[in-house]
C-alpha cells in the first residue's frame, strides 16, 4: 500500500491536554503520520496549551465568550483551522458542543472521545454515572462528532472493568489511561484512510478481527471459577 501523506492535525481543547499529550507522544514516537498544526483553546487558562508550546506546536486562545453565538464561535474556529490548512480536527477535552457551521466545514472529519464505553453514559460526568449506576465494566471510546451529543459513529473502544473499591477519580485515571491509547490509534486508522462511515457504523478497512471468545469478565473469570472459552461445546 502507498504510504498516505502526513495528516494534519487540529486539536481542540478547554483543559489539561493529557490527551493531547499523548497524541504529541505518539507523533513524536514516530507512530502516528501527523503534525499537530494548530491547538485552539476556548479557555486561556487551559494547562494544554503550555503542553502544545512546549513542544512548538502554534496555539490560538478563541475564548467563546467574546461570541454573540455558538454559530459565530464555530465560525472563528473554522478560520483558524482552514487558515492552517488542518485535515483532521481532533476534541480532546473540548467542552463546547459543535454547531453546523464546523461540523459541516468539516464533513466526518471530527473526532472526538469519552469516558465511557457509547451508547452508555453520554454527556458530562460519565465515570461517576457508570459508577452510580453499579456497571461493572464501562470505557472509553472515540467517535466522529455528529449533530448529537456523544452519539456518532463508533470507531475504537476500550473496557475498562470497575474496581470494588473504586472512586471517580481511580476509574477515571484508569480510564484515562486507555484513552490515551486509543485516540492516538483512532487518528492513525484515519490518517492511512482505513476508515469508511457506513450509516451510524464505521468500517475498518484490513483490521485484524478480535478473539471471538475473548471477553473482559468483571468479576473475573478465576473468580467465578467457569471456563475460559464463552463457546458453547
Ligand atoms: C477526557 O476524560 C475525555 O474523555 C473527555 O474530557 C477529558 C479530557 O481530558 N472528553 P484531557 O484534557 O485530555 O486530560
Amino acid at each position: 500500500m502507498a504510504a498516505r501523506p502526513i495528516l494534519r492535525l487540529g486539536v481542540l481543547i478547554s483543559g489539561r491536554g493529557t490527551n493531547l499529550q499523548s497524541i504529541i507522544d505518539a507523533i513524536e514516537r514516530g507512530e502516528l503520520n501527523a503534525i499537530i498544526a494548530l491547538v485552539i483553546s476556548n479557555r486561556a487558562d487551559a494547562p494544554g496549551l503550555a503542553r502544545a508550546q512546549k513542544s512548538g506546536i502554534p496555539t490560538r486562545v478563541i475564548d467563546h465568550r467574546r461570541f454573540g453565538s455558538r454559530a459565530e464561535f464555530d465560525g472563528a474556529l473554522v478560520e483558524a483551522l482552514n487558515a492552517a490548512r488542518v485535515e483532521l480536527v481532533v476534541c480532546a477535552g473540548f467542552m463546547r458542543l459543535l454547531s453546523p457551521v464546523i461540523l459541516n466545514a468539516f464533513p466526518n472529519r471530527i473526532m472526538n472521545i469519552h469516558p465511557s464505553l457509547l451508547p452508555a453514559f453520554p454527556g458530562l460526568n460519565a465515570q461517576k454515572a457508570a459508577l452510580e449506576h453499579g456497571a461493572r465494566i464501562t470505557g472509553c471510546s472515540v467517535f466522529f462528532v455528529t449533530p448529537g451529543v456523544d452519539d456518532g459513529p463508533i470507531i475504537v473502544q476500550a473496557a475498562v472493568p470497575v474496581m470494588p473499591d473504586d472512586d471517580e477519580h481511580s476509574l477515571s485515571d484508569r480510564i484515562l489511561a486507555q484513552e490515551h491509547r486509543i485516540y492516538p490509534l483512532a487518528i492513525r486508522l484515519f490518517q492511512e484512510g482505513r476508515l469508511e462511515i457506513a450509516g451510524r457504523k464505521v468500517i475498518i478497512r484490513d483490521a485484524p478481527a478480535p478473539d471471538e471468545n475473548e471477553a473482559l469478565l468483571n468479576p473475573p473469570r478465576t473468580a467465578l471459577d467457569i471456563p475460559r472459552s464463552g463457546r458453547n461445546n
